[in-house]
């Protein structure tokens, strides 16, 4: 019997400390939504202590998923660990995450406590967490720099407080692989309560080692991985969820643990998060880069064609990769549109929003004659993403482009349902068509960025718009499909300034 590897996603707490890769709670409720379905067994919703934002995150995720673990981050404060409670009050199965720095620098520079005075606070913050659930983690910050007969004294105590699991994080991405599977061998052996805790590790990406650090600390006798869906994350990012379930996965030869991950739902969740915090993913990242699985070389194709093991170490179905599957086309129903989405483990809110998708369905169709999964699934976001906004609706939209002349874009924009023209010329017809909508929001926001990629292949795929947009200090993203990329670049302008324009309280977890 192997056995089990817990997988912890950070996408939603650490990967959300991307710069620019800030979520909405909505967003944060569809990612948790297909973590769920991909069978992760805990997900980080976030810090509730930082934002009402974060806190009414966390909380829809605890209420809206049902499978999985939900958990919410806390510093060993007091303040901190009861936000995080009362955040998680809904969740079938709830988390707190408590942590403290235990690094001489940290202790010494940052917290400005002595050694005992960190062990006391652990110790304080690790039982009254118990006192919202059986459910505790507790991380020593940047153990990696830590010195491990700390480390000991440290764990041993929150072991004794009731913590659960403890986590080791290189928060600084500092380990090499081999020093960070010694600590980690360590610890077990000179900790005399280690069997009473699961060993967890969170590896940052600055040297590029999260995910080989993270494998050999399970080699070493971790059971829990904390990762995230592209390997998201503070600066250079965490161990990514996909790199490190498909490398335990494909080398059974060589772990003695596996995790519990539908890996089929891995490319769907890689496109996601991409497309919701607009990072976009290399193309030749492993897993779910677009090559990941495409063959240039003639030996190797030669080779694939003969045998496909000579130079496949995976099956790209398995990740989740559908083939461009033709799935429907402009005469398929209602019933058969829902089912497709079923089948795609997507749930539509209400049948509003079901009539709507399939509106566009039709629309989609008409346009363009092949319907591919992943046709189905920008559209779901894109409805998900028409159903967010509230003041600013486009209406319509003409562009004149030609070799020799100044762009000229004339948009109508519904505002909270009053619908207003403007016109503009601009540098090329996105150019024209964003000022055209600036010119009646009068935002003053800043644009960050601006992607376009191809959702299928072929002149006749949506294009998938994401736009990134600034404005005294808050960064939103937002998202539009359409086979005509000048209409899908006016719909992500519109649903990053909608989230601009809203209500919802939302600061960065380190602020
Ligand atoms: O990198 C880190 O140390 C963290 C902790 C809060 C676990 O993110
Ligand atoms: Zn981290």
């Amino acid at each position: 019997m192997k056995d089990k590897l817990i997988i912890f996603d950070t996408t939603l707490r650490d990967g959300e400390q991307s710069p620019g890769a800030s979520m909405t709670r909505e967003e944060k409720v569809r990612i948790a939504r297909q973590l769920e379905r991909m069978r992760v067994d805990v997900i980080e919703a976030g810090f509730p202590a930082a934002s009402n934002g974060d806190f009414e995150s966390v909380k829809a995720v605890a209420d809206a998923v049902r499978d999985s673990t939900v958990c919410g981050l806390a510093r060993a404060l007091e303040r901190d660990i009861d936000r995080a409670g009362e955040a998680l009050k809904g969740a079938r199965s709830g988390r707190i995450h408590t942590f403290i720095a235990t690094s001489p620098i940290h202790m010494e520079k940052k917290l400005r406590m002595s050694p005992d005075q960190v062990v006391e606070q652990a110790v304080k913050a690790v039982k009254w967490a118990r006192k919202w659930t059986d459910n505790v983690e507790f991380s020593p910050e940047d153990a990696g720099r830590s010195d491990p007969d700390f480390l000991c004294r440290i764990l041993e105590a929150v072991i004794d407080a009731g913590a659960g699991t403890l986590n080791i994080p290189d928060t600084v991405g500092y380990n090499l692989p081999q020093q960070f599977g010694h600590l980690i061998a360590t610890l077990r052996e000179r900790i005399p309560n280690a069997d009473k805790a699961v060993f967890s590790v969170h590896c940052h990406n600055d040297l590029g080692l999260a995910v080989a650090n993270s494998l050999a600390a399970v080699l070493n006798g971790a059971r829990q991985v904390e990762c995230t869906i592209n390997g998201l994350g503070e600066r250079a990012g965490n161990a990514s969820l996909e790199e490190v379930v498909m490398a335990v996965r494909t080398r059974q030869d060589v772990f003695s643990c596996d995790t519990q991950i539908d890996t089929t739902q891995i490319v769907p969740a890689s496109r996601l998060v991409a497309s919701v915090t607009g990072f976009a993913v290399q193309p030749n990242k492993a897993i779910v880069g677009a090559n990941a699985f495409a063959h240039e070389s003639g030996i190797h194709q030669d080779g694939v064609l003969k045998h496909r093991e000579t130079y496949e170490i995976m099956r790209a179905e398995d990740v989740g990769w559908s083939a461009n599957k033709m799935v429907m086309g402009k005469h398929s129903g209602r019933n058969a549109f829902k089912s497709r989405l079923a089948e795609l483990g997507i749930e539509l809110p209400s049948e509003d929003a079901l009539n709507g998708a399939f509106a566009r369905f039709k629309e989609l169709a008409d346009k363009k004659h092949e319907i591919f999964d992943e046709d189905l699934q920008a559209l779901v976001s894109d409805e998900a993403a028409t159903l967010e906004q509230e003041q600013f609706k486009l209406v319509s939209l003409k562009v004149c482009s030609e070799t020799g002349e100044t762009p000229h874009a004339t948009v109508v924009v519904a505002v909270n349902g009053a619908e207003q023209q403007a016109e503009a010329d601009g540098g090329g017809p996105v150019d024209a068509a964003f000022k055209a909508i600036d010119s009646i929001v009068k935002s003053g926001a800043e644009l960050q960025l601006y992607s376009v990629n191809n959702i299928t292949s072929g002149t006749d795929a949506q294009g998938e718009v994401t736009v990134r947009l600034s404005k005294g200090g808050r960064i939103v993203n937002g998202q539009g499909s359409d086979t005509d990329i000048v209409i899908a670049s006016a719909k992500s302008y519109l649903h990053a300034l909608n989230k601009l324009h809203s209500k919802l309280e939302r600061a960065h977890p380190q602020v």
